[in-house]
């Protein structure tokens, strides 16, 4: 199966949505961002490292999610080292996995704005602008969360994108650089003034920790500000920890928020959209068996593979395995050889191993069904630069 063969709709998981019961409730709904309508409003979150074409296929195949997300571009022009081919798997996309947003990465209006174009060329079908990034390197260029304290700029930057492209464009922000400068309102307001279709906040500032509750009061104050600016419609996605019915429920009872972005624990986990859709319309719970679940790592393995050759991709295979095998007895045991596997022979191999224990129920004594810690907690360091994977 190659990138562009769509599944035979027979084959395709069910997504939830296309229920006839499953209708629109309080929670899931269409959304529009500019011109472009979304079927529902749960969105993949855009993850340096892990949003790429083949993650986003799945995302949107076994989940349904309305809208998926690229990891961040840096605006650094054409002319840089590697530049070309580091663009090329960045931006690598297929129609089945639409719509699709694209995010830059800068902080100079007019690269910014160069790059919105490209990625508009490349196929994107809403191009955002990062002022989240928390890495050192983000900060100590003005860029990521840096920005969150330039509200003129980003104002600056979302028009260059917004001339340089048709698309609707949007901005993905946190709540401030940092507690003490919690710029929310300023930044927000100035990407909407100049033209910026929607508002993703991830409800923490710059150096709040992941695993620190999201504040939604700061998420309301934007919402309400927006719906003061453009009107209640104007499209407010809540970021930050939305993975579960109740954390939806929250954002939107208490913030008012329209969508609901998600990021770490669809790593692994496709099937949470349809099933954040299903508990949120009242619809029965789908728990994917054992054959599914490896079936779907040999489909990823697959699409890796086909993006970054069999060497790379087997490389790059390696923690998505960590995801999907994660919480299942025998993680622990297989951690090594998940961390060797160096070609297809031998990831077929160790993931039939995997697999095989565990319908065999043939655990090592001790073996338990365990969580392994797979994204740092301090959330400083584990957005990328989109340059590595
Ligand atoms: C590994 C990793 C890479 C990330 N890369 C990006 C990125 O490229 N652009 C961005 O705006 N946010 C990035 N983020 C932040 C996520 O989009 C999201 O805001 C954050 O993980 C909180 O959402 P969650 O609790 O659903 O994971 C990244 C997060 C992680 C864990």
């Amino acid at each position: 199966m190659t990138m562009n063969q769509q599944q035979n709709p027979s084959d395709q998981h069910d997504s939830g949505l296309r229920t006839p019961d499953s209708g629109p409730s309080k929670y899931i709904h269409p959304l529009t961002i500019g011109t472009l309508r979304l079927e529902n409003n749960l969105c993949l979150a855009p993850m340096a490292g892990f949003t790429n074409v083949a993650f986003r296929l799945i995302a949107k195949e076994v989940g349904g999610c309305g809208l998926v997300a690229s990891e961040m571009v840096a605006a650094i022009g054409p002319s840089q080292h590697g530049a070309h081919e580091r663009f090329r798997v960045l931006t690598q996309n297929v129609a089945a996995e639409k719509p699709l947003a694209m995010q830059v990465y800068g902080r100079d209006p007019e690269m910014c704005g160069a790059t919105a174009a490209m990625l508009d060329q490349a196929g994107a079908d809403i191009i955002d602008l990062n002022c989240g990034c928390p890495v050192k390197k983000a900060k100590q260029s003005g860029c990521g969360v840096a920005l969150m304290r330039e509200p003129e700029l980003v104002g600056r930057i979302i028009k260059a994108m917004s001339q340089a492209t048709s698309k609707p464009v949007t901005v993905k922000m946190r709540l401030g650089f940092d507690a003490n400068n919690r710029t929310m309102i300023e930044v927000a307001t100035a990407a909407v003034e100049n033209g910026a279709q929607a508002v993703f906040v991830h409800a923490r500032t710059g150096e709040s920790k992941h695993g620190t509750a999201v504040d939604l009061s700061g998420l309301a104050e934007v919402k309400q500000a927006m719906t003061k600016l453009r009107g209640p419609q104007f499209p407010v996605i809540a970021n930050g920890s939305m993975e579960t019915a109740a954390a939806i429920r929250l954002a939107k009872d208490e913030a008012g928020a329209d969508g609901y972005q998600i990021g770490r624990a669809a790593c692994g986990d496709p099937w949470l959209f349809r099933n954040l859709i299903a508990e949120l319309t009242g619809m029965p719970l789908y728990q994917p068996s054992y054959d599914e679940r490896r079936t779907l790592l040999l489909r990823h393995f697959d699409l890796i593979t086909e993006l970054f050759g069999e060497q790379r991709g087997t490389r790059v295979m390696r923690k998505y395995t960590f995801f999907y095998c994660n919480g299942l007895p025998g993680v622990r045991r297989f951690r090594d050889r998940f961390c060797r596997m160096a070609d297809r022979t031998e990831f077929i191999q160790v993931v039939d191993d995997f697999f095989t224990n565990l319908r065999a129920g043939r655990h090592a004594e001790g073996d338990i069904a365990e969580h392994l810690t797979l994204f740092d907690k301090g959330g400083q360091g584990d957005e990328g630069t989109g340059e590595d994977h």
